[in-house]
């Protein structure tokens, strides 16, 4: 394995167990891993991700009062459910599922000939997540184990590929573009809510584990992002930075100048019909 290589199964380690520290946290603790708080608190085991709480990133109470317990770990930055214009009997991959939040919800939408898969890479919230699906009565949601830049899906599966807050995490962004076009069907589409980066990230920001594994660190330009999804094949690229997002992300680390250079946006493409 070369030192890229290496950096990038480093950069993996590092969000990996800050994600399994949080699923480990005493639920409730400090008022936080549990259902978020409204305002975000330093908490979730230590692991320096700050919640954030659903209503502020734009779910409905209706959507929220229909989730099962433990579900909604406050780890989102939007609302990728907003755009995706879920249709019933639709199969949905939610990439970096968590305890299962939008699976859930994409889960309603989709109904009973619908079908939810999420993908997780950390074991401790992959083995959370089935636990909540049978806690909310879901038979047409799975959860699988897995890096969403090598997806354990078939080609041409789905319909929708989605993910909240994740895609800034792992270091090689152009790779889970191609795996998300690679299981989408043709005409199928994708809808992201992610942090991105409206400038270049100085060092104290892109080097700091903290930072890296709380969504900010190694998030990507807009402009890097829509070369990767022409790259993948992607058309109609639309990126919409949400600017209330700011006051969230300025919360997430008090004192930094992190909304100079970060946002969180939604993200749409579409996989060219064949
Ligand atoms: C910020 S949380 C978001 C969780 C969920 N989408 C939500 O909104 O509640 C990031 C999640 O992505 C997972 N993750 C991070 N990098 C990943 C990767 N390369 N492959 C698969 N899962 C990953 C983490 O284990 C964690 O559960």
């Amino acid at each position: 394995m070369n030192d890229r290589e290496l950096e990038k199964d480093r950069l993996r380690e590092v969000v990996r167990n800050a994600y399994a520290r949080v699923a480990t946290a005493a639920p409730q603790a400090a008022g936080c891993c549990g259902p978020a708080p409204s305002s975000a608190t330093a908490c979730c085991g230590g692991a320096g991700i700050n919640p954030v709480s659903a209503e502020r990133l734009g779910y409905s109470a209706e959507d929220l009062a229909s989730l099962p317990e433990g579900a909604n770990m406050g780890l989102g930055c939007g609302n990728p459910l907003a755009i995706a214009a879920l249709q019933t009997g639709e199969v949905v991959v939610d990439l970096g599922a968590g305890g299962g939040f939008d699976c859930f919800l994409a889960a309603r939408r989709v109904g009973p000939e619908g079908r939810v898969i999420g993908i997780d890479m950390t074991p401790e919230i992959v083995a959370k997540a089935p636990a909540n699906a049978v806690k909310g009565g879901f038979g047409n949601v799975e959860f699988r184990p897995g890096e969403i830049e090598h997806l354990p899906l078939a080609d041409g599966v789905a319909d929708v590929v989605i993910s909240n807050c994740v895609i800034n995490l792992p270091p090689d962004k152009a790779q889970v573009f191609r795996e998300a076009f690679r299981v989408l069907k043709p005409g199928g589409r994708l809808a992201i809510s992610d942090v991105v980066a409206t400038a270049s990230l100085p060092a104290e920001i892109r080097q700091d584990a903290a930072l890296i594994a709380g969504c900010m660190g190694n998030a990507a330009e807009i402009g890097d992002i829509e070369a990767m999804l022409g790259a993948a094949e992607f058309v109609a690229v639309s990126m919409r930075p949400k600017d209330e997002s700011k006051s969230f992300i300025r919360d997430w680390a008090p004192g930094r100048s992190v909304t100079d250079f970060l946002i969180a946006a939604l993200i749409e493409a579409v996989k060219p019909a064949a």
